[in-house]
């Protein structure tokens, strides 16, 4: 990792761990506007699909509207093909990739040809019974990707985005049924990838229960 004069990083490659809600998406999108590299969500990108009716958007849709992970298989081509674009060159934040050990061992090996490797993997921790509120009041706009919520973090015009003038929606699969599952997945699948950062000693961990500015200077006291 370098830092550049103007304060910005090289070569600086973030993952963001954290249970459904925890706030990845909102801290992703900071650090990639502070630091200069691209935010990267593969939950975005399914979504963006299924807006547009491809079919990746319709095979993801059937997975995600029960709560469950897209195959591996599917999700490790669409980030492999992502992270190839000019715009990755020095680095990025994945928010929601990895999400499986395999999908991080192939991201892994994949780096490791190119003789890079994870910089930071950066947890926001939050409890489960936090979670279920938090998505209940999230508002999302389907057209840029920009995430509100109905108490901490509300647009200027009720219902409407901010950056893009589209009307904001409660997601599908945040509906009090599908976060539980959603919670169950997570904790069975996505959570010992914890360990799997510990061991290659990158791992950092914030409290996401915080303001979302402290937690952004939490993570920002780690990137420094
Ligand atoms: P994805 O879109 O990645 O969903 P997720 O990981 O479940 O995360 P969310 O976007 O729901 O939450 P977040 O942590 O980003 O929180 P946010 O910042 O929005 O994936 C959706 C689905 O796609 C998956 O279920 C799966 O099916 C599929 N998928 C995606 N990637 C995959 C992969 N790699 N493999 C397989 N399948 C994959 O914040 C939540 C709310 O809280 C917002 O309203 C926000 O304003 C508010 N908030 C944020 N921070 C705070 C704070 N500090 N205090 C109070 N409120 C806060």
């Amino acid at each position: 990792m370098r830092t550049l004069a103007c304060g910005k990083v090289q070569d600086m490659k973030i993952i963001m761990l954290g249970a459904p809600g925890a706030g990845k998406g909102t801290q992703a999108k900071r650090i990639a506007e502070k630091f200069g590299v691209p935010h990267i969500s593969t939950g975005d990108i399914f979504r963006a699909n299924i807006k547009n009716g491809t079919d990746l958007g319709k095979e993801a849709k059937k997975y995600m509207d029960e709560g469950q992970l897209v195959p591996d298989e599917l999700t490790v081509r669409i980030l492999l093909d992502r992270v190839k674009d000019k715009d990755c060159e020095k680095g990025y934040v994945l928010d929601g990739f990895p999400r499986t050990i395999p999908q991080a061992e192939v991201l892994d090996s994949e780096l490791k040809k190119l003789g890079e490797k994870v910089d930071y993997a950066i947890d926001v921790d939050v409890p489960d019974e936090n979670i279920i509120h938090r998505m209940s009041g999230r508002r999302a706009c389907l057209k840029c990707g920009a995430t509100y919520h109905l108490e901490y973090l509300k647009p200027a015009k009720e219902g409407i985005c901010d950056k893009c003038g589209s009307e904001l929606v409660l997601r599908d699969d945040d509906k009090p049924e599908t976060v539980k599952k959603r919670l169950t997945v997570y904790h069975e699948q996505t959570q010992p990838l914890i360990d799997y950062y510990k061991k290659a000693e990158v791992l950092h961990s914030v409290d996401g229960t915080k303001e979302p500015d402290q937690v952004f200077e939490a993570i920002v006291e780690i990137l420094k």
